[in-house]
């Protein structure tokens, strides 16, 4: 297949442009949408990090900001996670779509109007109205907090974040669905058609049937959507980005288009059943345990499978990983991936549940998926479209600054969660009572907090780094003799 190439800046937004390539076509890009978009992620990002910086520092000094319904730290905690997963890769994802479809699908995205209203009700409708009812803690059903993983706002607000979903669909499939070529889509769009479609039936499923079906089987529903979020929302969009940053960064072709396809079949047929791994040694029927352990197994087997097809697409071009920032960024969300895909694994083991089930070694497992691969992800992708849009600025040297302060509090945070995970699975199975476990956490708990400072001057940095114009990024495509060739293409290994 021919892939819609990408040149080296995009025009005027309202200009329709051919791309550099040989047949390529980049459609009108709606810059203003995908800006709009970049900037919400960064300061929701933010947001969302202070929350989380105030959960942690209320686990070691419990009187921090104490006496109110907004400040209690469920309420936080859900504010910091939901921002993460709606405000800030959510976003990032958005802008992402606005800069890849046009050129994924040779045509402009479905709307402009139709984007800005999806705008609208993303961040002002859905977001920050979810922030302030956990906030007011209010007790009818359709505003009330609810007590589900990952889809903690309240019912009413759920119903503006489906509605969405369903305008993402008729926004970005709607230019895929009448597809480029002959030949068929790039990995990438089908990476984005899988993840839309599958998340705009699965979140019902998640929000909703929990709060109907009682007990387990509730739980089940709930633990199905805790990895759905992850796997079939996050991942997908992570990994679209991952096919198209690399190739298009290198110069290079994705080294096999099958093993493209083993990989996204894998994921979808792999990933539904992963979800009820969170309830291992629980009241869950024993045989939907067994599956979704077993389905564990076959997702660690499918990242291995996912990350070889992109590292080999990078082969011989180590030194341009290290010079080009956003495409560091991608490539360490795709090194994270492997890691953290290996470690959930294993963690889902019943040998391994049996110690880390419940303690903080889970807590630092999220933070390298979510933190680790999808925001190394989501930060490479808006570093590749700042790089490449004529109306944006970028400053190398503080996204260089970003990225450096961001894996150093990403990794000092998971070692120390890990290693204090460890310690109260081995408390916890031992005769010491609960309140050992609290004072022997406390140590890990002051470390975690510390790492706020760094992850959050690195997100600080990175906002900066948007703001300013500073040298441009060494990218090989820009500076290949090939620039001008088609990309991104699988290749035919
Ligand atoms: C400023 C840095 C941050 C701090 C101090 C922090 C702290 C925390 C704390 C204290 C919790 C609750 C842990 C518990 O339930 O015991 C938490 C949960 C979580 N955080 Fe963060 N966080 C930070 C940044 C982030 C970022 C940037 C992301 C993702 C991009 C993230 C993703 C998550 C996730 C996914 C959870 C839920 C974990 C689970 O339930 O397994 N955090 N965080």
């Amino acid at each position: 297949m021919t892939g819609a190439a990408e040149p080296s800046k995009v025009g005027h937004e309202e200009e329709p442009r051919l791309s550099f390539a040989a047949g390529g076509r980049v459609a009108t890009v709606e810059v203003d949408l995908m800006r709009a978009h970049a900037f919400a992620a960064l300061v929701a990002l933010l947001v969302s990090a202070l929350f989380g910086t105030i959960v942690a520092i209320k686990l070691v000094q419990p009187d921090f900001l104490a006496g109110a319904a907004w400040s209690t730290w469920g309420s936080l905690r859900a504010s910091h996670t939901q921002g993460i997963l709606f405000g800030w890769l959510g976003n990032a994802f958005l802008a992402f779509l606005y800069f890849a479809i046009p050129r994924l699908a040779g045509r402009p995205v479905m709307s402009r109007r139709l984007g800005w209203w999806l705008f609208a009700l993303w961040n002002l409708a859905m977001l920050l109205p979810g922030w302030a009812l956990l906030a007011a803690n209010l007790p009818q059903p359709w505003l009330a907090i609810k007590p589900l993983e990952w889809t903690e706002f309240p019912l009413a607000v759920n119903a503006v974040t489906e509605l969405c979903l369903l305008l993402m669909g008729v926004q970005f499939i709607a230019a895929l669905a009448r597809k480029p070529n002959d030949d068929g889509f790039y990995v990438s769009s089908w990476y984005v058609i899988g993840g839309l479609v599958f998340t705009l039936l699965a979140f019902p499923m998640g929000s909703v049937v929990p709060q109907i079906v009682p007990g387990a089987i509730g739980a089940a529903f709930s633990g199905l959507w805790i990895h759905d979020a992850v796997g079939l929302y996050i991942t997908p969009m992570a990994l679209a980005i991952a096919y198209y940053v690399l190739p298009v960064r290198t110069g290079r072709p994705i080294y096999s288009h099958f093993l493209s396809m083993i990989g996204f079949w894998l994921l979808f047929f792999a990933y539904p059943l992963n979800g009820t791994h969170h309830y291992v040694y629980t009241s869950i029927p024993m045989d939907t345990q067994r599956a979704a352990i077993a389905a564990s197994m076959v997702m660690g087997f499918d990242v291995v499978l996912v990350v070889l097809n992109l590292l080999m697409s990078l082969r011989g071009h180590a030194a341009l990983v290290w010079r080009d920032v956003p495409l560091r960024f991608v490539w360490t969300g795709v090194v994270l991936y492997l890691v953290v895909s290996l470690q959930g694994s294993l963690q889902a083991s019943m040998a391994l549940q049996r110690h880390v089930h419940f303690t903080d070694w889970v807590i630092g497992h999220s933070h390298l998926a979510m933190l680790g691969f999808a925001s190394f992800m989501a930060l490479g992708a808006i570093a590749h479209i700042w790089d490449r849009t004529a109306q944006c600025q970028s400053h190398t040297g503080l996204m260089n600054l970003a990225y450096w302060l961001i894996l150093g509090g990403l990794l000092v945070m998971v070692v120390d969660l890990t290693a204090a995970g460890l310690v109260q699975g081995e408390l916890w199975n031992s005769s010491a009572t609960w309140m050992d476990s609290v004072k022997a956490s406390q140590a890990y708990w002051w470390v975690r907090t510390a790492c706020a400072v760094p992850l959050l001057l690195g997100f600080a940095s990175f906002l900066a780094g948007m703001l300013t114009q500073g040298k441009s990024q060494p990218s090989a495509s820009r500076d290949h003799p090939h620039s001008s060739g088609p990309l991104p293409q699988p290749g035919n290994g």
